[in-house]
């Protein structure tokens, strides 16, 4: 991402922890927004081969996912192709309260345009735990840091969701590449993820500390 180089995307270390994280997302925005539709497409496109090919994407039965709006790499390819191959894909539905339920993905015609600028799955809602169920999560972020530590939009969605998905099972952000950065602020509530999909370098596993009890991998 040749936008990006210029204005490179490294935290602020004496910032206070919200300005430091806002300061970074409006970085990573406005880096995506140079960014044209062309690109957002293609990028779409090899995270989608990535993942696809990934052996936890082929294992997984269950998957909860995200359609991705404005300038995110776009996912609807890879929930279309998940589906296609008989995967049992969820997707969020935002609440009130800024929690996450889920509901199933059964192809293009099951969404819906919420009123807050997201499109969302049609399907009856399963509830917020739905999501311990996927054997893989694809979560957004904007950035996310060496240790897996994640930055989101703002609402603390996905550092609830997950919260509640276990251990051993694998979880994903979808980035561009100058978005794998060195260190993202981060606060005590907030989750890491294990592994990032990006266009250029494809997957990159992050290093995570099993619960003591875990056998080693
Ligand atoms: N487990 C949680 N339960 C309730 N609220 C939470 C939880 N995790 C995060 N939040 C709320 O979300 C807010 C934003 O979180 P933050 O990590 O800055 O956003 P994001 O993860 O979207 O970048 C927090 O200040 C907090 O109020
Ligand atoms: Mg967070």
């Amino acid at each position: 991402m040749t936008s990006a180089k210029d204005e490179p995307l490294a935290a602020g270390k004496d910032e206070p922890l919200a300005a430091a994280k806002a300061s970074l997302r409006r970085r990573v925005l406005a880096a995506r927004a140079r960014l044209s539709p062309e690109q957002r497409a293609a990028a779409g496109r090899a995270i989608r081969d990535a993942v696809l090919a990934l052996p936890q994407t082929q294992m997984a039965g269950t998957v909860a996912a995200y359609y991705s709006i404005g300038s995110e790499p776009d996912t609807h390819g890879l929930v279309y192709a998940l589906w296609k191959r008989g995967t049992y894909v969820l997707l969020p539905r935002l609440r009130p309260d800024m929690d996450l339920d889920w509901a199933s993905y059964e192809g293009p015609d099951s969404l819906r345009a919420s009123p807050r600028g997201l499109t969302e799955p049609t399907e009856p809602p399963r509830g917020v735990p739905a999501v311990s169920r996927a054997d893989l999560v694809i979560v957004p972020a904007l950035a996310v840091d060496r240790r897996g530590m994640r930055l989101g939009r703002g609402g603390g969605s996905y550092d609830r969701a997950l919260a509640r998905v276990g251990p051993q099972v694998p979880t994903i952000a979808l980035l561009y590449d100058a978005e794998l950065v060195g260190e993202v602020p981060a606060a005590a509530h907030d989750q890491r993820v294990r592994l990032v999909a990006c266009p250029a370098t494809g997957i990159t596993s992050l290093p995570h500390e099993l619960p003591f009890s875990s056998p080693m991998p």
